[in-house]
């Protein structure tokens, strides 16, 4: 979603905004723009801060300013409805990620009592009543700000400033992140902590309902109602290099090149490998209440929720755990029949997500005890699920999920055997599933080496308006995430489906311009995946198999064929995403696409 900055210091505050929303761009790239203190009005463009930082120049001298990058919800991309906005009297400026919910009112009410707007944001209402209240209030702004945001509903991180006191940066959340950067005699709040990397790594995070006010002497954190917070600051523990693109050409190539290490650092000190045992200290402390639970329901969203699936065929068989999944805009909503042997489990790569995390808090209210798999740290579901297990991915910056989702997976084989080998499963199977997950990084890296080859298949058949993904049982999933990375970086139409459906419907559409990836290991369903492609060739389609290294048969059954290396079922869905995300990335690098900005998303779903 919308992406903000702010800075409070000595320094000159426009270079630093800019570069800072140069990180945070992926959060939003619709229109940026910027206010530094002691300038007239705010420079914004629409598109990328590319085009904020030409306006800009050199003409911007204040040493505290806020920046916003764009995902529109209310209101098209338009300078107009870029931020930071403002008041009639110009001297309110406020950047907002977020939606106020109840800005229809408010509009309607300022509008009566003479205020006008300049866009059609949602946002905007905002500064005006502000405005109104400061009138009331005897110009008070930090009392106005607090008395404002009681009014709103919705959600907002949100970052002010007043023109009549530069230097002061108030800061205020309720359902969006905000981060608060602690420099020395400089401080900078943030949507993420990415951009704060380049000048710190010491942070506080806000909770939801608290507000703050900066300047370069300090910082201090209260409730709206202005009861002081205390809050110990925390350390970032990702590098500056994790968010620079370190020579590739796009993030998400760069990002799919380091899953080797991905791997290692998901299972790193987490494995027994000669007892057949997963130690994760995140769940210490709930062990014996997760020996247990008889339910666990797995929430999530996009790629992260067909991590999930993959986690529940590995729970349920390994485990003996009955899993559902659900996505988070669905079960936030429905009747959750949850009792107390049942847990929640969210995975979320930005832990931030807004309807993963809506269901969490949902269930909690329920009172049943919330988990998550989360690779952002002290992030929010972090923060509020009751236990959990990081990625430690380190940051995803690719728009698409590459890394985080195969790390995602990787955590969901410790957790099943965490879980498995509380209930039966036997010290042997615990070990064979440990020692073949420390093979698992060579074995991506095979893959990887083999690229090129990947490339060449990619433009083959990138020129194709549809695409079909089929597997089954535990690659099932792993075809609907696959055809969403070709959707989502090449804006190709792709459907993902357990290959025993396709004859229930999907046969229909297949003719020879409607090429299929069949993900067909050497596992127990392999057969019935030879079946499928061969109903597919029977009908004229292509078909590229991802398939078992040293499998010649399969030559028989498909046009062309990408070899994995061997692993155990229940693991090679981390093996054939690879190809898959490879794949999409080449047909969009090939169709001209910024893989990177895919049109119409943003990382980090914030808003519903
Ligand atoms: C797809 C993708 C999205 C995310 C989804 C959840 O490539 O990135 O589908 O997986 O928005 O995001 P997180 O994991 O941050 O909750």
């Amino acid at each position: 979603m919308c992406g903000i900055f702010a800075y409070t210091g000595d320094r000159r505050a426009a270079g630093i905004l800019i570069d800072g929303l140069r990180v945070l761009e992926y959060r939003g790239y619709d229109s940026a723009g910027i206010y530094t203190a002691g300038s007239p009005l705010a420079v914004r463009a629409v598109g990328t801060v590319r085009n904020v930082a030409e306006k800009v120049g050199g003409r911007l001298i204040g040493t505290s300013g806020i920046a916003h990058t764009r995902w529109a919800t209310h209101g098209g991309p338009s300078e107009k409805n870029a931020h930071p906005h403002t008041d009639c009297s110009k001297k309110i400026w406020m950047v907002h990620n977020g939606i106020i919910e109840n800005y229809k009112e408010l509009r309607t009410r300022l509008a009566l009592h003479g205020h006008v707007f300049a866009s059609e944001t949602d946002s905007e209402v905002l500064v005006h009543l502000i405005e109104e209240h400061m009138r009331a209030l005897g110009n008070d702004f930090e009392q106005a700000v607090r008395t404002s945001l009681k009014e709103v509903t919705g959600t907002y991180g949100l970052a002010f400033m007043h023109a009549d006191n530069p230097g002061v940066v108030m800061t205020a959340r309720m359902g969006s992140p905000i981060v608060i950067g602690i420099g020395k005699g400089e401080y900078f709040v943030a949507s993420d902590p990415t951009p704060i990397l380049h000048h710190t790594k010491d942070v506080v995070y806000l909770n939801d309902g608290e507000f703050a006010v900066i300047s370069k002497e300090g910082y201090s954190i209260s409730t709206l109602d202005n009861a002081l917070i205390e809050r110990i600051p925390s350390t970032i523990e990702w590098d500056i290099d994790d968010v620079k693109k370190g020579g590739f050409e796009h993030f998400m190539l760069k990002e799919t090149i380091e899953e080797p290490e991905v791997i290692l650092n998901a299972i790193r000190g987490r494995l027994v490998v000669d007892e057949g045992l997963a130690r994760l200290g995140g769940l210490r402390e709930v062990a014996d209440q997760l020996a247990d639970i008889k339910r666990l329901v797995i929430v999530g969203c996009g790629s992260a929720y067909y991590a999930g699936v993959v986690g529940k065929y590995m729970l349920e068989e390994y485990a003996g755990i009955p899993a559902e999944v659900e996505v988070g805009s669905e079960l936030r909503y429905r009747k959750m029949l949850f009792d107390k042997e049942t847990a929640v489990l969210a995975i979320s790569q930005s832990g931030e997500t807004a309807d993963t995390l809506a269901a969490i808090k949902e269930a909690q209210r329920k009172g049943v005890m919330t988990l998550g798999i989360v690779n952002a740290v002290g992030s929010t579901i972090a923060r509020e699920t009751d236990a959990g297990v990081y990625n430690h991915a380190g940051p995803e910056m690719g728009v698409a999920s590459t890394k985080a989702f195969l790390s995602q997976l990787c955590v969901l084989a410790l957790l099943t055997l965490f879980l498995g080998r509380q209930r039966g499963m036997s010290a042997v199977m615990g070990k064979r599933i440990a020692e073949e997950m420390l093979l698992l990084p060579g074995k991506v890296e095979v893959i990887l080496n083999a690229r090129e080859k990947i490339r060449a298949i990619a433009h083959k058949y990138g020129h194709a308006r549809d695409f079909l993904y089929i597997g089954r049982k535990y690659n099932a999933p792993i075809a609907y995430e696959g055809a969403l990375k070709l959707k989502e970086v090449s804006y190709i139409h792709a459907e993902g489906y357990g290959a025993g459906e396709m004859k229930h419907g999907p046969l229909a559409m297949i003719d020879e311009a409607f090429p299929t990836l069949a993900i067909a290991p050497k596992d127990s369903v392999y057969e019935k995946m030879i079946s499928n492609m061969e109903e597919i060739r029977a009908r004229k389609g292509r078909v590229i198999a991802l398939a078992t290294e040293g499998d010649m048969n399969i030559k028989e059954h498909a046009d062309d064929v990408i070899y994995m290396p061997k692993t155990l079922e229940m693991l090679s869905p981390v093996l054939s995403v690879v190809p898959l995300q490879l794949f999409a990335y080449y047909v969009a690098v090939m169709r001209g696409f910024n893989v990177d900005r895919p049109r119409n998303l943003a990382k980090s779903v914030t808003v519903e």
